[in-house]
């Protein structure tokens, strides 16, 4: 039976005065055609190898069918395929260690950490190796510049002791595109030192447990060269693949593998996506429709907060990949919706009051997952009743969520405020695969649709050019 898809409801953004119709949707049916158009040619584009003409660049249509071409290298190439070395690489470093210390940041980091909380069990870190299947624990760094949560990981790798066996034995994983991100750079430096002690200086031992993820060129590929790290084991971040966008290339796959993923499910959920994206219209299509609100919303309605309401605690970091995606994606000469990771029921008691009330410049989307992979857990009774929650024996955590969920909508809609739904069948990887592909491709899609560049992010780099000069100074 085919993996089911995810779906996409907006029943609550067709409200008065503060929501939009149906009719509206349809209004802009055919801009949105237009926009997939583009997107698809855009992917197509790329696939040629063809220059882009200058209005297009930069292009970094690469992530398009990126899940289709390493799917397709897998099957025909097999153990040679780089899906299949990638595992073998994750399978090689959960043999020899017990941590891996994953160093990048941005898109070079968000997208593995998505990974590990949607998809691994919430208390990873802290189960046994038997546990945890034999595979290490994840510890990210190199995505900020904070001494004592460095020394804080330090303390925990035993500050280059030499490993007594696996369980104190770790590995570095550095992911870096342009290969020379400060952040990354400097935590590699630090990290690597501390290994290189922990190997006893021997560098042979010391090029077995760092894997790089990075461009064909720069200094971190020069770096990982210069310490012996095999040619076939530097990955490398495609080229056309933005830093956002790598999610589904070795940047987020290998992580993936190392936390002992099922990654070919990854890349067969966003395969699917590609499918339903290419191929169903404008009035079905999840990522159009998707668009179509979040787009009709902030034009027609001023809401250009745009609330992405995980409920659950397993979405948080899917949704602050996505914030930094559409962030650096849209949020250019002076336009691009304010995207907001909100955690929901936690959020009810921090974020509540404004949602509820404050300013209407905001459109809530609930992601909601429509099962639990375990046993729901019932309230039960207790001869203990001074919580008076006898009376809610039956009821179990995913009936409160529920309710909460319910609740929730209901108030927003009973003050005109919209909302809609984002439906995942469940939580696993190929679920997962979809929904960063439906993520990755709406936000191109809208680019397209109102004329901004989804790629490359030229802001970013004033800060990094005032750092260097200063730190340099
Ligand atoms: O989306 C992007 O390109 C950025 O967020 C980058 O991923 C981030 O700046 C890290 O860059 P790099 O991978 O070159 O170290």
């Amino acid at each position: 039976m085919a993996d089911p898809l995810i779906s996409y409801d907006p029943a609550g953004v067709f409200i008065p005065e503060h929501g939009i119709t149906p009719e509206d949707i349809g209004r802009i049916a055919g801009d949105l055609d237009e926009a997939r158009d583009e997107v698809l040619a855009d992917a197509q584009l790329w696939a040629d190898g063809v220059e882009p003409p200058a209005a297009k660049q930069p292009l970094d249509a690469g992530f398009h069918e990126l899940p289709e071409r390493l799917l397709n290298d897998y099957r025909t190439n097999g153990a040679a395929s780089e899906v299949a070395r990638l595992q073998a690489t994750a399978d090689r470093l959960a043999a020899a260690c017990d941590r891996t210390v994953v160093l990048g940041i941005g898109g070079s980091y968000m997208g593995a950490r998505a990974c590990l909380e949607a998809c691994c069990h919430p208390y990873y870190n802290e189960l046994s190796r038997q546990a945890r299947g034999g595979r290490p624990r994840i510890s990210f760094e190199g995505n900020n510049v904070d001494n004592d949560a460095m020394q804080g990981l330090l303390d925990l790798v035993g500050r280059g002791a030499e490993p007594a066996g696996v369980d104190d034995r770790w590995s570095i994983v550095v992911i870096s595109k342009s290969g020379g991100t400060l952040e990354t750079a400097a935590a590699f430096r630090v990290m690597l030192r501390t290994l290189r002690d922990a190997c006893g200086g021997d560098a042979k031992k010391l090029a077995e447990l760092v894997v790089p993820v990075t461009g064909t060129s720069g200094k971190l590929f020069d770096l990982a060269t210069a310490l012996g790290c095999p040619a076939e084991e530097i990955y490398e971040v495609p080229d056309g693949v933005g830093g956002r966008f790598s999610v589904l290339s070795a940047v987020g796959l290998l992580p993936a593998a190392i936390m002992g993923l099922d990654i070919v499910k990854l890349l067969e959920g966003a395969a699917a996506m590609n499918e339903h994206f290419r191929n169903c219209g404008p009035e079905s299509n999840v990522v159009l429709q998707y668009v179509a609100v979040c787009h009709l919303l902030e034009t027609m309605r001023g809401c250009d907060i745009r609330l992405l309401s995980t409920w659950g605690k397993r979405l948080e970091a899917v949704g602050l990949w996505y914030d930094q995606l559409l962030s650096e994606s849209l949020g250019k000469q002076e336009r691009g919706a304010m995207p907001l990771t909100v955690v929901n029921t936690r959020d009810l008691h921090s974020r509540g009051q404004q949602h509820q009330e404050g300013k209407r410049d905001k459109l809530v989307t609930n992601v909601i997952v429509d099962s639990f992979d375990r046993e729901p857990l019932a309230i039960g009774s207790s001869e203990y009743n001074q919580d008076q929650l006898n009376e809610l024996a039956d009821k179990t955590l995913p009936d409160i969520l529920d309710a909460a969920t319910k609740g929730t909508n209901q108030a927003y809609r009973e003050d005109n405020r919209p909302t809609a739904d984002l439906h995942l069948p469940r939580l696993d990887e190929h679920v997962l695969g979809q929904m960063l592909q439906m993520l990755m491709l709406a936000t191109v899609v809208e680019g397209r649709l109102i004329g901004i560049n989804p790629y490359g992010q030229p802001g970013v780099e004033a800060y990094k050019k005032n750092m260097n000069a200063i730190l340099r100074a």
